[in-house]
């Protein structure tokens, strides 16, 4: 029962992953919860224009490029598929709508007051909602993020000639060429979508490699399968302006350290440099919340925040920007509300990227690793196996990438695992649960793996950090 002095327990600002789960176990644990939402449906930008659309198309090309390019015929399947890009985007449709309405559902069985407007903050405990006002004993600011914009490079979904990653998924037509601006998560899992579907694809990435915060040997040869794959890389080249005439872009690109200027024409840009907190027109100034440099507000172990009774989490607050991390820190801000300890292990925290190969990390870098112990590489043993001698994976003609195992090299404990697999993302997580049980290489290696599985292929990395694996 609610706190006589306000409307409700908890108010969550924003239904993204962090924010719906965060009512849902608020309400789970007898907590008066509602949730203050200015989108048409639930879900934020994971379920609406995120994680799950962006999945649904790269599933669905990733079958029209199995069919197209050869790997069914590899295996003794013929066919001449033929593109229905309508149909494509009605399914991610369906799956959105599907999902969304999900969680309208759960609210509604978990007793959630959707409350359906743009919410600013009046006080510490009072926020405007569209017309209403709402007071609540405390609130989650669960904003999420947004796309960053590019200085000179103007984003206009609906032309679709210069998209960011929300016009990207809905593109009516293949381009024939489509530049990436940006060769993080983004720009590789749509770039691969839209490459699969027919289109030309060029990746400028300011870095001179792709995928930063990724071990560094993944991102070299994740770049050296992108390329084969037919994607053209331009590694430490920074875009510096764009014009659009009709259907047409024209990028100006010159090399991140500077130097001559070449001209690269497109039917479609895809501006993916990263993303930013959405803390604009919340009000924050009204309850004395600031925001550090990167535009984010910072909490403590609990998620509270400087101000009492506010707390935050998601991509709001530090930390990498992935929904499973949002919904972690949701599910423990509202068991911190409501009384029992609520905690996120932010140093286990997976993270995949979905293209195909999949790529999947979690833990330390081996370059982290060794940064850590002053810089002694003789701290670190690293195991590496690769796919092609994992008899799954090379069966199914899934040859490229690798397992790594990054661990210390005096205690054994794992302190990062990194694979490129077709099914990296579904490998990652038993090194994660690994991880959080204080897991040693021995450990892993001394587990029993089914054969003839592509997870093997961890146990193998986790035996070769002693050096010996068995099939290589
Ligand atoms: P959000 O999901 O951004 O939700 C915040 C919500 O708050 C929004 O719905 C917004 O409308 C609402 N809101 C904001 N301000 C207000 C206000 N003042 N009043 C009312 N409502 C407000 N992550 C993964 O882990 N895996 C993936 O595969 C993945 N794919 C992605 C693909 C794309 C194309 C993009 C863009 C992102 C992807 N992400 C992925 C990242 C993931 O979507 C985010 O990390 C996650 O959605 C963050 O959750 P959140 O709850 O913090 O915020
Ligand atoms: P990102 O941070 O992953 O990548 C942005 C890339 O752009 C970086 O490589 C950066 O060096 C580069 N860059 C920055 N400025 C540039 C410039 N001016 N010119 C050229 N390159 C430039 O950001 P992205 O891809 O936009 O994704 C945003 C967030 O969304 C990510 O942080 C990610 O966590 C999340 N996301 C997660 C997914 C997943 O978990 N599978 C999928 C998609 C997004």
């Amino acid at each position: 029962m609610a706190d006589q002095n306000y409307d409700y327990d908890v108010l969550v600002i924003g239904a993204g992953p962090g924010g719906y789960v965060a009512a849902i176990r608020a309400a789970q644990l007898g907590l008066k919860t509602a949730c203050a939402e200015s989108r048409e449906t639930l879900g934020g930008t994971c379920l609406n224009v995120g994680c799950i659309p962006s999945k649904a198309m790269l599933h669905a090309s990733e079958y029209y490029d199995a069919a197209k390019g050869g790997t069914m015929k590899e295996m003794g399947i013929e066919v001449n598929p033929k593109l229905n890009l309508e149909q494509m985007h009605a399914q991610r449709r369906d799956a959105v709508k599907g999902l969304t309405g999900g969680i309208e559902f759960l609210f509604k069985k978990n007793k959630i007051d959707w409350k359906k407007g743009h919410a600013t903050f009046e006080d510490a405990h009072t926020v405007k909602v569209g017309d209403e006002t709402v007071t609540a004993k405390n609130v989650i600011i669960a904003t999420g993020s947004s796309v960053t914009p590019l200085p000179n490079v103007e984003v206009d979904n609906d032309k679709q000639v210069v998209v960011d990653s929300t016009g990207a998924l809905e593109l009516a037509k293949v381009p024939k060429k489509m530049v990436v601006i940006g060769g993080g998560v983004i720009g590789l899992e749509l770039g691969s979508v839209w490459r699969r579907l027919g289109a030309e694809v060029v990746v400028v990435e300011f870095l001179d490699q792709l995928l930063p915060g990724m071990d560094m040997d993944v991102r070299k040869e994740a770049a050296k399968i992108f390329k084969k794959q037919g994607m053209e890389l331009m590694l430490g080249h920074k875009v510096t302006g764009c014009t659009v005439k009709g259907r047409k872009a024209t990028l100006t690109v010159e090399k991140a350290a500077g130097g001559d200027e070449q001209k690269i024409e497109a039917d479609c840009v895809l501006v993916s440099i990263g993303r930013r907190p959405n803390t604009e027109g919340l009000g924050l100034d009204k309850i004395g919340l600031e925001t550090n440099k990167r535009g984010q507000i910072e909490t403590d172990h609990d998620f509270r925040t400087a101000v009492d009774g506010v707390w935050a989490i998601g991509d709001v607050v530090p930390g990498p920007m992935l929904a499973h991390k949002a919904e972690d820190e949701g599910i423990a801000c509202a068991e911190n509300i409501a009384g029992p300890t609520g905690i996120v292990n932010h140093d286990v925290i997976p993270g995949v990227v979905y293209t195909w190969p999949e790529i999947a990390g979690v833990g330390l870098t081996t370059e982290e690793a060794i940064e850590k112990a002053g810089g002694d590489k003789a701290a670190v043993k690293v195991g590496k196996f690769p796919m092609m001698a994992n008899s799954r994976a090379k069966t199914n003609h899934e040859p490229d990438g690798f397992v790594k195992v990054v661990a210390d090299a005096e205690t054994d404990r794992v302190l990062g695992v990194w694979c490129i697999a077709s099914v990296a993302g579904t490998m990652i997580a038993q090194a994660a649960q690994a991880m959080e049980f204080g897991a040693t290489s021995e450990d892993i290696a001394y587990t029993c793996h089914a054969h003839p599985t592509h997870s093997e292929a961890i146990k193998e990395a986790a035996m070769a950090v002693q050096g010996k694996p068995i099939h290589i």
